[in-house]
């Protein structure tokens, strides 16, 4: 695996041993870690983090694993830049790659990361866009091979709101490595149209699937993995909730979905609302009697529930995607 020099914006723009390749190598630096062998792959390097959006693993992830690989970090927060205020992004995509050897984005349309990368000398990575988050779906992959051994033919229902950046993401990775993608949700939900035609050509080349459905009970069936995101994403307006609860409270993942598959793990991006232990889940619950929402805390809390592991991963993975794209040797 070659990639160095390249940026990490989307699942498409890979091959699937490309991204075979990079869930390969966090295996490793995870036990690296776990062992306590040092792994300074990266020494003398600097890189910035840009977010546009909120996050805690995304930019814990990224921080940790630049100064395990021996780099230095710079965090560019929401408000604390020129950022598309006062300054392009393609300016700002010369500046920080004439002192920086990686930027990572977070932020709105996917339109802006790949500007920033075209504009920019160095790789970027996207750290979450409208449209992809595709360092979550590494993390998602390993944990999958860490608990089944293997990712293809894998069954991997998706509940929810799979039009956004996590739908579109797990549809992509499942279609690249040969996972049976299904999801669930009202039709207006669904990835967009095009999207779905190209996975379903990646899933005939992988031996995966691509199924959509409206039907909880039956896509339940036979499952290995259960996935679910927030029902309402960074960025959308707070007036949204009231139908997206109305919309999407029958694809809640909770025991009785869970009790459908084939002992199904659940997993899930974080943060998720499962409880009233956050402003957002208290303000929702006050407006709208319900104690959870995508997911029941008896699910989450589960034995099968793998929430932890997988955020775990999201160092590991995301410290595979800058060694991969910032050494020569890998
Ligand atoms: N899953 C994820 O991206 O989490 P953060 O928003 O905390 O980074
Ligand atoms: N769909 C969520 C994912 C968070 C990791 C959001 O964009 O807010």
């Amino acid at each position: 695996m070659n990639l160095y020099g390249r940026d990490f914006l989307k699942l498409l723009d890979f091959t699937p041993d490309e991204i075979e390749g990079l869930i390969e190598l966090a295996a490793t630096l995870k036990a690296k870690k776990k062992a306590g062998v040092p792994h300074r792959l990266c020494e003398g390097k600097n890189i910035a983090l840009i977010f546009e959006k909120t996050s805690t693993r995304t930019r814990c992830s990224f921080e940790v694993a630049a100064h395990d690989l021996g780099m230095g970090c710079t965090y560019l927060d929401p408000s604390g830049s020129q950022i598309g205020k006062k300054e392009s992004i393609a300016d700002t995509a010369r500046v920080l790659s004439s002192m920086f050897d990686g930027i990572e984005y977070r932020g709105y349309g996917q339109e802006i990361v790949e500007e920033l990368a075209e504009y920019s000398s160095v790789p970027v990575w996207n750290g979450l866009t409208n449209e992809f988050h595709p360092t979550q779906i590494l993390a998602d992959f390993l944990t999958i091979k860490e608990i089944y051994g293997h990712l293809k033919g894998i069954n991997f229902l998706y509940m929810g709101d799979a039009r956004y950046n996590m739908g579109n993401s797990l549809m992509v990775g499942c279609a690249k490595l040969g996972l049976n993608f299904t999801a669930c949700a009202p039709k207006k939900y669904f990835p967009n149209a095009e999207l779905v035609k190209t996975c379903e050509k990646l899933a005939k080349e992988s031996g995966g699937s691509i199924t959509l459905t409206e039907n909880p009970a039956e896509a339940a069936k036979g499952q290995n993995v259960v996935y679910t995101d927030v029902w309402v994403s960074m960025g959308e307006p707070d007036e949204v909730w009231a139908e997206r609860i109305a919309d999407l409270s029958p694809y809640q993942v909770n025991s009785k979905l869970m009790q459908a598959t084939d002992n199904a793990i659940f997993m899930h991006c974080l943060p998720s609302f499962h409880d009233l232990k956050t402003t957002t889940g208290k303000l929702i619950n006050e407006k709208f009697g319900i104690d959870c929402m995508e997911v029941t805390d008896e699910v989450f809390e589960s034995p099968r529930s793998a929430v932890f592991q997988e955020a775990e991963n999201r160092m590991h993975t995301i410290k595979a995607v800058m060694a991969g794209t910032l050494t020569k040797s890998l």
